[in-house]
């Protein structure tokens, strides 16, 4: 009796199963209807922008820090004003999912969150290579660059939670956020946990903001000429410049690259 139950119970379950499958068959086939397709604000690639001010944005960006770390603040410090200014996108992009950008991705050490999500914000508001906009893929790759060869953090809140008068200033060289706050670290002689360490990332935080927004300004004053250089397109291999501070003196030549 229970038996045929569940056999009945298990051939309604396979007949939905078999419904679903050819409902998922479909979407890879087909994979947006119309409808679907145009519904989406957020799949029009490039986003409209209307200049911001470098300052607010910047004091948007350190105390998101607080709430959703490196890079989920630099994206909100943007698309926040955006939201309220341009609408559209804007207000559907999900600002908080970017919360994992923290510690390096998940704390892994990866790269900083903060030009990361500068290289989210360029790429959806200038446009990603796939639209031949190559300049939003040229910004991201000058933001990485810029946060390697500058002493950072630079930017001063107007009111600082953590009231410290001189906070160090350190050059990464990488856009790598184990290496960013390992140096800082060092030179501040702080632990990871310290109120400082956190009040540094939320500066690097505001201070990457900052000059996102300087350098969108300019390209919306269509006064924009990227100092972008693209590794792999140098090396023969996806990398970051400071080569010899992982290799040393024998920095490895790639299959395929120049041996000079
Ligand atoms: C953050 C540290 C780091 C940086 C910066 C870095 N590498 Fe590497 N690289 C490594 C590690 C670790 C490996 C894997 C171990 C190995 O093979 O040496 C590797 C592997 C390689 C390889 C392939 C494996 C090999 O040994 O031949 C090449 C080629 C290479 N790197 C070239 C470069 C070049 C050129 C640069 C600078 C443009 C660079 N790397 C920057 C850490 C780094």
């Amino acid at each position: 009796m229970s038996n045929n139950i569940n056999l009945s119970r298990r051939q309604i379950i396979t007949g939905a199963g078999a419904l679903s499958m050819g409902a998922v068959l479909g979407q890879i086939i087909n994979p947006l209807s119309k409808a679907e397709a145009k519904g989406g604000d957020t799949e029009k690639w490039p986003w409209p922008y209307v200049k911001l001010d470098p300052t607010q944005t910047a004091e948007i960006a350190y105390h998101e820090w607080y709430r959703i770390f490196c890079g989920g603040a630099v994206i909100s410090s943007v698309f926040s004003q955006l939201r309220e200014k341009v609408g559209g996108p804007y207000k559907s992009f999900p600002i908080d999912g970017f919360m994992f950008l923290e510690g390096g991705v998940s704390g892994w050490g990866t790269i900083c969150g903060a030009p990361m999500g500068a290289n989210l914000v360029t790429n959806l508001i200038i446009g990603p290579r796939i639209t031949g906009a190559s300049d939003g893929v040229l910004m991201g790759c000058e933001i990485l660059e810029w946060y390697g060869d500058t002493a950072l953090p630079i930017y001063v809140p107007k009111k600082p939670r953590v009231p410290t008068k001189k906070i160090p200033k350190t050059t990464s060289n990488s856009p790598l956020c184990h290496i960013s706050v390992g140096k800082w670290m060092k030179a501040a002689d702080k632990p990871l946990k310290s109120a400082e360490r956190r009040d540094r990332c939320a500066r690097v935080t505001a201070s990457v903001a900052y000059h996102l927004v300087t350098l969108l300004n300019k390209w919306k004053d269509g006064k924009y000429e990227t100092e972008g250089e693209i590794p792999s397109a140098d090396f023969g291999i996806t990398a970051q410049y400071n080569c010899e501070e992982c290799h040393g003196a024998n920095v490895p030549t790639p299959p395929g690259g120049d041996d000079e």
